[in-house]
């Protein structure tokens, strides 16, 4: 099994438990998209690795289109059912992933990408794609987790997210981020940051890891070094907080 392959295992076996999570159902940066559509009124837009559509049902009363896309084919089962039952018939929901997206060069107004880009295999590929289909002065908007500057707190964020789910593969430091971005002609016009509380019960049963792993995991949290603790606010049950970027940015105008 490759990567890619693994990313479809994984979120194929957990996508009905991500329609119904808190944190991707309500989350503290949804409006954030919303409001983005509202003010920028796309003529089309596309999500990327849109999940069970969170993101592409907030876009859909401010575009003429929204295209949304996912590497796994049950996320696209549920998105497309809740743009149905939703009547927003300008959702199109098809597979595809970052790395070859299916649309036209300069061919969507904005672009958003929520919680999915920390599972890429490559993601200056995925970002080269977002700007590829962006037109010049399109919008990307994006949230992603990030990892601690601090590299002792990294490697134990980075350990976790992996036994928890073998489809994780980084959080970029904010500053990793900004160079990314700014590697790829997507420049940063608004950025913000807020902590997420990561219930350890709700976390290990959203991805279905496995038993095994979940004592690993809770004996890692347990025996995290106090700067570890301190630094991931991890609480005795092994609930923890996760840090969120999110970036508002604009392809160069020609
Ligand atoms: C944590 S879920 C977030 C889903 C959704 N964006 C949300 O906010 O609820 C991450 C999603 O990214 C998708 N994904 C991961 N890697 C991908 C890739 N390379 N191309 C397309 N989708 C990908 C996964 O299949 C999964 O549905």
């Amino acid at each position: 099994m490759n990567h890619e392959q693994d990313v479809a295992r994984q979120f194929d076996a957990t996508a009905a438990r991500y329609e119904t999570s808190p944190i991707h159902a309500q989350g503290p940066d949804l409006p954030l998209f919303r409001a983005a559509a509202a003010s920028l009124r796309p003529q089309h837009a596309l999500d990327v690795g849109c999940g069970p559509g969170h993101v592409a049902l907030a876009l859909a009363p401010f575009c003429e289109t929204v295209q949304a896309v996912d590497a796994s084919l049950e996320m696209i089962k549920i998105a497309s059912a809740r743009a149905r039952d939703g009547a927003c018939t300008n959702i199109v929901c098809q597979q595809a992933v970052v790395a070859s997206l299916p649309f036209a060069d300069a061919s969507m107004d904005l672009v958003t990408c929520r919680f999915s880009a920390h599972h890429w295999r490559n993601l200056s590929s995925g970002l080269q794609e977002i700007a590829r289909v962006l037109r010049p002065g399109g919008s990307f908007v994006l949230t992603d987790s990030v990892a601690p500057d601090d590299l002792l707190a990294d490697t134990h964020l980075q350990t976790i997210e992996l036994l928890r789910d073998t489809s994780h593969v980084r959080n970029l430091t904010v500053s990793a981020w900004m160079a990314r971005l700014a590697a790829h002609d997507l420049r940063p016009a608004h950025t913000d940051h807020f902590r997420v509380l990561i219930a350890f019960d709700d976390w290990v049963a959203r991805a279905k890891t496995p038993t095994t792993r979940v004592a690993v995991l809770k004996d890692l949290l347990r025996h995290a070094p106090i700067e570890v603790r301190d630094r991931l606010g991890i609480k005795e049950d092994g609930s923890f907080y996760l840090d969120v970027l999110t970036a508002q940015c604009r392809k160069a105008p020609l």
